[in-house]
């Protein structure tokens, strides 16, 4: 099996490409700047079996051409691709009255119609294998958060993307399910919740701690086994029980 993997350099991204490496996936992986982080993520796989069929790509989800040609390159590296996650993300947080069409659009591009047209690019190739799996990354913001209605906007974009992926597809063999994220620490999370939200975050979490990121790519590594064969359009809480923002 091969993984395209979005967001690979850092964070829940990286965690999911080691763990599809510790599986014996081939895995290509994108980033959008950070090159140094990328080539971390490559010596992390490589200490984990020096064998390793694992490649990093730049990309930038805004650019639609640049995720056409990447997809394309990969595809054709890996001869097959059989798994696409869409992890990376952005945010620009600010109160709607305050936010500005740069911090709106940037959001929206990067975080829905970047993973749209990471799925249109993949599709066809799927189809003609009759295989396919699809996961999303969402957020617990899809069910509204304050100061990110570009973000919340976006992540819940996805769920109906999921869904509708779900539908058009199933039949062929394409599975796509979405995968809502609690808090995790990582750089997302380090650079923009403030320590007074955190404390909030695991008061309110039924499990009283946050996540690891290696429990996400577990459940999106599950989601990409034969086991997971009947599950289609799904919204799966990786969140220890917590259901919103607090
Ligand atoms: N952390 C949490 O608590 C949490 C909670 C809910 C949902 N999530 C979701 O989980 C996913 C991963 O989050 P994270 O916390 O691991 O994020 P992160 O540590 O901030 O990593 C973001 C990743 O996205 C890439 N990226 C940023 N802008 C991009 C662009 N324009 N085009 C392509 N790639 C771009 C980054 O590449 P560079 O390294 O090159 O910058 C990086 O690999 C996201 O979908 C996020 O919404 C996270």
């Amino acid at each position: 099996m091969n993984v395209f993997v979005t967001g690979g350099s850092r964070g829940i991204g990286r965690a999911i490409v080691l763990k599809m490496v510790e599986e014996g996936y081939g895995c290509a992986f994108t980033y959008s700047s950070k090159k140094e982080a990328a080539d971390e993520t490559l010596n992390l796989c490589k200490k984990i079996d020096s064998k390793a069929n694992v490649k990093a790509y730049r990309m930038d989800l805004k650019n639609v051409a640049e995720i056409e040609s990447v997809a394309e390159g990969a595809i054709e590296a890996f001869e097959n691709i059989h798994v696409v996650v869409n992890n990376a993300a952005v945010v620009r947080n600010n109160a709607a009255a305050l936010m500005s069409n740069e911090e709106w659009k940037d959001v929206i591009d990067t975080n829905l119609s970047g993973p749209f047209f990471v799925c249109r690019s993949f599709l066809l190739h799927f189809l003609s294998n009759k295989m396919g799996r699809i996961i999303n990354i969402s957020s617990l913001a899809q069910g509204g958060a304050s100061g990110q209605a570009n973000y919340a906007a976006s992540k819940a974009g996805l769920l109906g993307l999921t869904k509708t992926l779900a539908r058009e597809y199933g039949a062929k063999g394409i599975t796509c399910n979405v995968v809502v994220v609690g808090y995790v620490e990582t750089d997302m999370t380090a650079n923009y919740l403030s320590d007074k939200l955190k404390k909030i975050w695991v008061e309110y979490c039924p499990m009283k701690r946050i996540g690891k990121a290696e429990e996400i790519a577990a459940m999106v590594y599950y989601l990409t086994t034969e086991d997971a064969s009947f599950i289609n359009g799904e919204v799966i809480h990786v969140s220890g029980g917590l259901t919103y923002i607090p």
